[in-house]
């Protein structure tokens, strides 16, 4: 098989394509390049097409010989959805409908890579199964929904062969670092504030990359048309708890830790029933203690990965989301 990845130089989509890349497959990545993109997250040999998925010219160039294409392609982060929402529709939305076309005309295979963020949240209890209603509260996960509701639409429409997937909050080396755990293990490493939103007890079913990286590949394989499968790890934990283990981990002082003013609508609860998928054969394999010492390992060991990021256009951002939260922020 040749497989097109899109958004491929990101986090899970640069462990994804590894994957398949070690596994001896045909592998061509098509990324933007955005602010959390980055070439050098994936081999030299890797062939690679700087380019957008809303482009339909982008998409025919690189798309060209593949007989699937696996979408991991996004504006990824609720807080800056919160600052700024609007390059989140365009990628989210025009560009899954791009993909779309694109397999509506040749026919192949396209994996829907999504979050258990379109389900909203569950403070009462229970968890969020794959015929759930779609209630998004970020304009993040509003416009994941938007183009995970083109799918089906597609499929019933026009008979294409695509598949969604759900996974949950995912950590692991390589994360951009202004999402929770690489933010608060590189700022624990350098003696920075650890600003944790609201009351800290919001919950987050936390899945290591290369577990989620084998479901989306199972659903590659195995996945029928027009199904969606949640991907999680089963391993739910309040952010506060989370945040003790990187204190703990790293070694930092916990007087680092600060509650700060809370995230604009933040989901309280986020839970996955993954039974369909495990039906099929996935399940994943790293607890999250192992998976959580592996990462701030990776952290401690790759400054030179992470350090060059946290300057420029980072700070600027640093500065707007967390300035006037650390300054009227108070202990934990
Ligand atoms: P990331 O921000 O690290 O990577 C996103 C990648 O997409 C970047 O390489 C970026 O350059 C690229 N990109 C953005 N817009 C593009 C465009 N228009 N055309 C081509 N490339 C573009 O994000 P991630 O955490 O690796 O997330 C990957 C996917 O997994 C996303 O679809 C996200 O919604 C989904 N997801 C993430 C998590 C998580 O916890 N990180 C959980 C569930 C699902
Ligand atoms: P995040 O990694 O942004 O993922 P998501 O919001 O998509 O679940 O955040 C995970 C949790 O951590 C979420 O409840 C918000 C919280 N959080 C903080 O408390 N402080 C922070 O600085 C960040 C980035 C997140």
């Amino acid at each position: 098989m040749r497989i097109l990845v899109t958004g491929g130089a990101g986090f899970i989509g640069s462990h994804f394509v590894k994957r398949l890349h070690a596994a001896g497959e045909d592998v061509v990545v098509l990324d933007k390049l955005t602010y959390s993109g980055n070439r050098a997250n994936l081999p030299d040999d890797v062939e690679f097409q700087h380019g957008d998925i809303a482009e339909p010219a982008d998409v025919e160039t690189a798309a060209r010989g593949a007989d699937a294409i696996v979408n991991f392609a996004a504006e990824t982060h609720v807080d800056r959805s919160i600052l700024t929402a609007e390059d989140f529709g365009r990628t989210e939305f025009r560009g899954t409908q791009v993909l779309l076309e694109h397999i509506r005309r040749t026919g192949i295979r396209l994996v829907q890579v999504s979050t258990d963020e379109v389900y909203g949240d569950l403070e009462a209890g229970g968890s969020s199964s794959e015929t759930d209603p779609l209630r998004p509260s970020s304009p993040y996960s509003a416009a994941k929904a938007a183009g995970d509701l083109l799918i089906p639409a597609y499929v019933r429409t026009f008979g294409v062969n695509a598949s969604i997937t759900r996974g949950s909050n995912t950590y692991g080396p390589n994360q951009y670092p202004e999402k929770f755990i690489p933010l608060f293990t590189t700022n624990a490493l350098d003696g920075e504030p650890l600003p944790l939103y609201g009351d800290g007890r919001q919950v987050r079913d936390w899945l290591f990359v290369e577990d989620h990286c084998a479901g989306i590949e199972h659903v590659l394989r195995e996945g029928k048309p027009g199904e969606i499968y949640n991907v999680g790890g089963g391993d739910e934990h309040e952010n506060i708890d989370v945040a003790t283990r990187i204190v703990e981990l790293t070694g930092a002082d916990r007087s680092l830790l600060r509650s700060v003013a809370d995230r604009e609508g933040h989901d309280r609860r986020y839970s996955l029933d993954t039974s369909k998928l495990r039906g099929l054969g996935w399940a994943p394999q790293t607890t999250f203690e192992d998976g959580l010492a592996r990462t701030v390992q990776w952290y401690r060991e790759n400054r030179d990965w992470w350090e060059p990021i946290k300057s420029g256009e980072y700070r600027e951002y640093y500065e707007r989301q967390y300035g006037a939260r650390l300054a009227g922020g108070t202990t934990v």
